[in-house]
């Protein structure tokens, strides 16, 4: 297991964010997290990156206990993440903001090794015609997919994506699928929080399923597809129950944007 979370609670105040919620992540998998909004899945991902300290529970990484370590702490031992609110550095450009994560990231790198490992990131995701031009002048896929370079030029073991397709069009949802599958496939651990359905049955391995803080699930999507207790955390919502129901084949691609909080 590169990524084992046990009994991990946050409580802000009275309420309760997450509940004694345990998993893991296999090494080489796509590990999807859904559930509805205000789940707990965001806390999940601070709690394990190091933004929030659990009020109580462990996180191990690669063997080491993480819980309490700051982000930069986390991030050296080469456990990156996206953030569901995108917020590059706007006047610097897309190849320095990518540099960004590589001198923060496993290797620490210095500013040349830096601006090397993000030309390679760039070249995963498909960025490279942008790299001179400054990040306020991308469009939203086109900071998803800096932020996801931010994150790779770190060269992880492990990346945590917090809504990497939401607010996506159809067709840069279906982009953004293959070069997730390629990161995988070049041996990075994907962890990933979304409201696509249909996007995150089709890519993740397994699935793990959050409600009002409690893990209710985690398995195969078309296993966890079928929970009784799933599909009743999103019985509020018909639309998103049949999106379930109907997302749970494999490969399926896109679906409307717009799914997403987009927040
Ligand atoms: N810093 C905080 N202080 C107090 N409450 C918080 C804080 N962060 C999150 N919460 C609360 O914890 C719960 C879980 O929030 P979280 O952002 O983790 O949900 P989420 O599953 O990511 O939702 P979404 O799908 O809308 O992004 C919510 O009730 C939220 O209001
Ligand atoms: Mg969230």
């Amino acid at each position: 297991m590169i990524l084992v979370a046990e009994g991990v609670t946050k409580e802000f105040g009275g309420l309760v964010a997450l509940r004694d919620v345990s998993f893991e992540a296999r090494e080489g998998e796509i590990l999807g997290v859904i559930g509805p909004n205000g789940a707990g899945k965001t806390t999940l991902f601070h709690c394990v990156h190091g933004m929030h300290r659990p009020t109580r529970g462990r996180v191990i990484f690669r063997g080491k206990a993480i819980q309490g370590l700051p982000p930069h702490r986390v991030a050296r031992l080469g456990l990156a993440r996206t953030h569901q609110i995108v917020r590059p550095l706007p006047e610097l450009t897309v190849r320095e903001n990518a540099a960004v994560g590589a001198c923060y990231g496993r290797e620490g790198l210095g500013l040349a090794k830096g601006l090397a490992a993000a030309d390679e990131a760039l070249a995963q995701v498909g960025l490279v015609a942008k790299r001179d031009v400054p990040a306020a002048k991308l469009n939203l896929g086109e900071k998803k997919r800096l932020e996801l370079a931010r994150a790779l030029a770190a060269r992880p073991y492990l990346v945590l994506l917090d809504e990497v397709l939401a607010g996506l069009n159809p067709s840069e949802v279906d982009a953004m699928l293959v070069t997730l599958r390629a990161v995988r496939d070049r041996g990075v651990t994907l962890v990933l929080v979304e409201h696509i359905l249909r996007a995150v049955m089709g890519l993740s391995d397994r699935v793990l399923v959050l409600d009002r803080g409690e893990k209710i699930a985690e398995g195969p999507p078309d296993e966890v597809s079928r929970d009784p207790r799933v599909i009743e955390a999103y019985l509020g919502d018909p639309r998103a129950a049949a999106r379930l129901v109907e997302g749970s084949g494999k490969g399926a691609g896109s679906s409307p944007p717009c799914e997403g909080t987009g927040a």
